[in-house]
This record gives structure tokens, C-alpha cells and sequence, in this order.
């Protein structure tokens, strides 16, 4: 279980933005967000799926994303042999809780801790490209585009740092 990722960043109306492991307190909470009906093409339709895929298949690692002590959000991330990458996927904030920063804040938390690992790698994520708020998030938080699908689906890389760079 991952204690809370803290990088002291907040949304807009200064609530302290965490990302925290899911636990036995806080999983329903984290099963219930969902986005706006017109984002339904781009994500699941609740965070109850990706919840299932992190327990049923080991592979990706689920957090709920907090705003002061509320649950508001899910994100998870998973390290991919085949291209060497960390992944950032099923990122999810609550249709109430929209365009307040939250999901900015949860982004670059989780991007902080990915690069803190030992040799961290790239970091890569999957965006549609009708998804347009997420597309000028992603892009605001340093990721290229790298190739795109037959589906429309992007992927995104944000470049390892140099070697030795401790910045
Ligand atoms: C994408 C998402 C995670 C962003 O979270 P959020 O908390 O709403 O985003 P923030 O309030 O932190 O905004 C961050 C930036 O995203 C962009 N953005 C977010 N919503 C936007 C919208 N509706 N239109 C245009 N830009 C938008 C803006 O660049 C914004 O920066 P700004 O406030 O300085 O303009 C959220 O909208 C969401 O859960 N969407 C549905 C699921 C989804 O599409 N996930 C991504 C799958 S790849």
C-alpha cells in the first residue's frame, strides 16, 4: 500500500490535492466517481472498472485522488516491459468536481513521484484526440505527442530527465 503522495500542490480554492492507495475506508467512494455523460466516450463509465482491472490483473497500480479529505478523483499508473515506460492511465475526476484544479494538482503529483524512482523512466498516457481539455492538460504538463492510432487514440510521452540531472 502506497502512503499518501503529497507534492503540497492545491486546487484552485486551496484545497491540498493528495493522491492516496485504496483501502477498505475509501474504495466505495473511489468506485462511484464518474465523468460528465459526453466524456463517456473517452473513459470508463465509472471508476469501478479501473479498480477491477488494478485488483484483477495486477498490472496497474489504482489511487484516489483527494481534495482536503474528500475523495474526488482516480488515477493509477503501471510500468510497461514492453517499451520501458511508466503509464499513466484512468485518469477520472468526479463530473462535480471538474475544472477546479484538482486534476491538474493530481497529475503533477503523480508525475513527481514517477520520476523520484530510481532510473525513472518516460512517462506515457493514452489521450483521444477529440478529448481536448485533457489533450491541453497533458500537453501544459510537458507531454509530446508521439503517435497516433487508427482509433484516434494519442500516445503521449514525457521524455525521461537526463541522466545525472537532479533537477
Ligand atoms: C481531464 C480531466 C482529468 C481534467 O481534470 P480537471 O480537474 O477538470 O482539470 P483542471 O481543472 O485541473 O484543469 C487543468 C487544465 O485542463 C484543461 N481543461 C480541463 N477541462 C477543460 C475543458 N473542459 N476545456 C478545455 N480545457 C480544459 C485546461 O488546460 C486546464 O487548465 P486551466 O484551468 O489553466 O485552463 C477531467 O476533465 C476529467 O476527468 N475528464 C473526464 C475523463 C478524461 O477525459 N480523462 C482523461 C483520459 S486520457
Amino acid at each position: 500500500m502506497i502512503a499518501a503522495i503529497d507534492a503540497g500542490l492545491t486546487d484552485k480554492s486551496g484545497r491540498k490535492v493528495t493522491l492516496r492507495g485504496v483501502d477498505d475506508e475509501n474504495w466505495r467512494s473511489v468506485a462511484d466517481i464518474v465523468p460528465r455523460d459526453d466524456q463517456r466516450d473517452w473513459v470508463a463509465e465509472s471508476a469501478a472498472r479501473y479498480l477491477l482491472l488494478s485488483l484483477r490483473e495486477g498490472l496497474w497500480h489504482s489511487l484516489a485522488v483527494y481534495a482536503g479529505d474528500g475523495v474526488v478523483g482516480h488515477i493509477m499508473h503501471a510500468y510497461d516491459e514492453d517499451d520501458g515506460c511508466n503509464w499513466i492511465g484512468g485518469m477520472l475526476i468526479d463530473a462535480t468536481e471538474q475544472n477546479t484544479g484538482v486534476g491538474r494538482a493530481a497529475l503533477l503529483t503523480l508525475i513527481g513521484y514517477l520520476q523520484e524512482l530510481p532510473d525513472a523512466p518516460a512517462v506515457r498516457l493514452s489521450v483521444h484526440e477529440e478529448n481536448t481539455g485533457a489533450r491541453k492538460l497533458y500537453a501544459s504538463a510537458g507531454f509530446v505527442d508521439v503517435e497516433k492510432d487508427e482509433d484516434g487514440d494519442w500516445t503521449c510521452e514525457l521524455p525521461a530527465a537526463p541522466a545525472g540531472d537532479e533537477a
